[in-house]
């Protein structure tokens, strides 16, 4: 599944809305992923010490950027810039089964966030982003 099976506008949407409060929903929903996996904490926190502000920067970027290749249809560099987010998770050796509570509690984050602005559009658009995400990131992975 390529990424030209995203509609761009309304993630567009969504990142505008939480722009003023992008900080604290990207501490919360981090936090709440802490918080629901032992396992993910263990290997994000204790493992790979990872500075929690320049990841969640990081994150918030890699967001944006896709979705601005996307408006530009600029589909295959939106595809590799997936596959190649894919690798660099290869490489630090992130578990493949780790990625569907990922999504799942990013998009839970999203809507809590969004409150009456979250559409049900809005809700599938954001399952087919990340089904799309991660199936180009396995690809990163040789998967
Ligand atoms: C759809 C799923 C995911 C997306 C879109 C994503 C996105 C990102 C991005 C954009 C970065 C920064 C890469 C860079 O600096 O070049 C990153 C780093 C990282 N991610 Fe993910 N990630 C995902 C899933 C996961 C999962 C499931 C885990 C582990 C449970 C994880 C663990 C990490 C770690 C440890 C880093 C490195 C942080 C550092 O040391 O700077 N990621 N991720």
């Amino acid at each position: 599944m390529p990424t030209r099976a995203i509609n761009p506008n309304l993630l567009g949407a969504t990142l505008n809305y939480l722009e003023p409060k992008k900080k604290e929903f990207i501490s919360v929903f981090y936090s709440r992923l802490f918080s629901s996996s032992i396992d993910i904490f263990n290997f994000i926190i204790v493992e790979k010490e990872t500075d929690m502000q320049r990841l969640q920067e990081a994150y918030l970027d890699f967001l944006s950027q896709l979705v601005k290749l996307l408006q530009a249809h600029e589909y295959e560099k939106a595809n590799a810039f997936v596959s190649n987010l894919g690798t660099v998770h290869f490489k630090m050796r992130v578990p493949i089964e780790y990625y569907d509570h990922f999504a799942r509690l990013f998009i839970e984050t999203l809507k809590g966030f969004m409150g009456p602005a979250w559409t049900p559009q809005m809700a599938e658009q954001w399952e087919i982003s990340y089904r799309v995400i991660i199936h180009l990131m396995k690809k990163g992975y040789g998967l």
